[in-house]
């Protein structure tokens, strides 16, 4: 009995050890990597240079996972469809509602939990949309509901744009457009 203790402990700790030194790998990764975003007293930066087309980046705000996604040609091209198809309007402006323009590019960004009852939907890069697994609700990649049951689009969090960074925490003019337009709601 007790090397069977003395086997679970050891394990357990070559286990804990295996956890630490992965800790240790990650740690030091991030002081080698520049850091997309810089979190101080309730707001975060993104530089919105750091971000590449297509690729799902995964930030924090105020304790809430935000995703940061750069749209691609095809992406916007493929939004102005998606969205005349389920609107019947075809107008830029409605194609990219939901988008926030930072230069010439325009990103994602929102709350990256599911409007239905709030688990992580995960990004399909090939399909260009979220698919959140619990009960099967899908997001384009703008995070508007193309499939039920989500009530509505992913949040988006209050944002200010300044120069080529977005200041998260503070509501900008655009932010504030977007609540008045019903594109989201205050969180
Ligand atoms: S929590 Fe996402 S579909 Fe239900």
């Amino acid at each position: 009995m007790s090397d069977r203790r003395q086997f679970i402990t050891g394990a357990g700790l070559a286990a804990f050890s295996g956890l630490g030194a992965i800790g240790a790998l990650y740690a030091a990764k991030r002081t080698w990597d520049p850091l997309p975003s810089v979190k101080e007293g309730g707001f975060t930066t993104l530089n919105m240079k750091d971000y590449k087309e297509n690729v799902l980046a995964v930030e924090s705000w105020r304790g809430k996972p935000i995703f940061v996604l750069k749209q691609s040609k095809e992406m916007l091209s493929t939004e102005n469809k998606n969205m005349s198809e389920i609107t019947g309007k075809t107008t830029e402006a409605m194609d990219k509602k939901r988008l926030i323009k930072v230069g010439d590019d325009y990103f994602l960004i929102a709350i990256a939990l599911c409007t239905h009852l709030g688990c992580i939907p995960a990004y399909r890069p090939e399909k260009n949309n979220f698919l959140c697994a619990c009960h099967g609700g899908v997001y384009d990649d703008t995070g508007m509901v193309t499939k039920s049951p989500p009530p509505r689009g992913l949040d988006v969090p209050p944002f200010k744009i300044m120069g080529d960074k977005v200041l998260l925490g503070e509501a900008g003019p655009e932010y504030k457009k977007m609540l008045a337009d019903g594109t989201t709601l205050a969180v």
